[in-house]
């Protein structure tokens, strides 16, 4: 927590800021020929994320978790330093000594919730909360935490309620059930989310997507479907995102960056019925960059995106520093490896840059 008091390193002028090495605390790389276009986006501002395990099939095993954390490792370029922090996928049927070996391991530093179907690959997820309870009392004893997507899956209720429902059905008795686990609501969107993570201790976190701060529902909707707006959680209204921008730019400890990044291949999403995620990795720094210039907040720029996660995770935060710029660039307007990728803001200019000194150590 300390360096939240610190001074930044250098002066936080307009025009160029310096911050710690940031991590991205809700990352999806994907797997086999993606890797290796997906991990270096990530691995280029990104000391460390946590890596998702909705794989197909997910990754349930320690075992599975130490192999998948070999091939991002090998799927990066040579001399970037990057450190894959990675989650195990609950499922009805996890083990509790699956939990006591994710501990131990060293390797393992989330499980991760989805409710089944509620998301891309998550077919495999929780049917009923109740079904892992025997689980969630191992990580609670464990202080391992427990990463939740946090929205309902009921027909009957509408895709924008789904993650306030999802708060007053099932976190609130959550958290009531084991006052010690530690939980983290992921890629929050409203702010029912924001009102109840601050109302909470420091056990609870929440981490806040790029795109969540960018855009509302519009972006969506206005002027012709935009596949390439949707994931899930579903953008909401504008209230809901003005909501977000202000705790993430408060500087308060409970909140801090999970990109989501979420690529698909073009075709998945151009679809009649395109897949959820939205892929922010190749510009997600510059872009919270660009959000926290917008609310003349690029002070509060380096507690959430470096010092607030290791902070809730009890890891110590990057030694590393690097600069931005306000200098502009062009996204590509697709990447084309294994599969062609459109990123988010494809084609559009970018504001802020990062610049070569991105690896110097002013540390201490
Ligand atoms: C994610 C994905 O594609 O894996 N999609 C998304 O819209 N965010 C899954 C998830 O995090 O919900
Ligand atoms: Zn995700």
């Amino acid at each position: 927590m300390s360096s939240t008091q610190d001074p930044p390193c250098v002066a936080s002028l307009p025009e160029r800021i310096c911050i710690r090495k940031p991590d991205d605390w809700h990352v999806h790389l994907r797997d086999g020929n993606l890797l290796s276009s997906v991990v270096p986006a990530t691995a280029r501002c990104f000391a460390r994320a946590m890596v998702m395990p909705n794989l197909s099939p997910p990754i349930r095993t320690v075992a599975q978790a130490a192999a998948y954390r070999d091939r991002i490792l090998a799927a990066l370029p040579a001399g970037m330093a990057f450190t894959p922090l990675m989650t195990l996928y609950l499922t009805d049927s996890t083990p509790a000594h699956e939990i006591e070996a994710a501990h131990a391991s060293g390797l393992v530093y989330g499980v991760k919730y989805y409710p089944a179907g509620a998301t891309t690959n998550s077919e495999n997820g929780v049917t009923q909360i109740s079904r892992v309870y025997g689980v969630l009392a191992a990580m609670e004893r464990l202080g391992l935490p427990l990463l939740l997507h946090g929205e309902v899956t009921a027909q009957e209720v509408d895709i924008f309620d789904r993650e306030a429902v999802f708060i007053e059905q099932i976190l609130e008795p959550l958290l009531r059930d084991f006052p010690a686990l530690k939980v983290v609501l992921e890629h929050i969107t409203t702010q029912n989310a924001v009102d109840f993570v601050l109302g909470q201790s420091a056990r609870v976190g929440a981490t806040i997507t790029v795109h969540h701060l960018l855009f509302n529902r519009n972006a969506m909707l206005v002027g012709g479907i935009r596949p390439h707006h949707y994931c899930l959680p579903v953008l909401k209204r504008e209230s809901h995102r003005q909501a977000l921008l202000a705790a993430a730019t408060s500087g308060d400890p409970h909140f801090f960056l999970g990109t989501d990044s979420a690529p698909h291949p073009r075709h998945a999403k151009e679809s009649a019925c395109g897949c959820a995620g939205i892929y922010s990795a190749p510009a997600a720094l510059e872009l919270y960059t660009e959000v926290f210039a917008s609310q003349h907040a690029l002070d509060r720029l380096e507690a959430f995106a470096s010092c607030n996660g290791p902070a809730f995770y009890g890891l110590p935060e990057n030694q590393d520093y690097l600069t931005l710029e306000r200098r502009q660039w062009t996204l590509p307007a697709a990447f084309s490896g294994a599969e062609t990728i459109v990123p988010l803001r494809a084609g559009e200019s970018i504001q802020w840059t990062i610049t070569e000194e991105e690896s110097l150590r002013l540390a201490n």
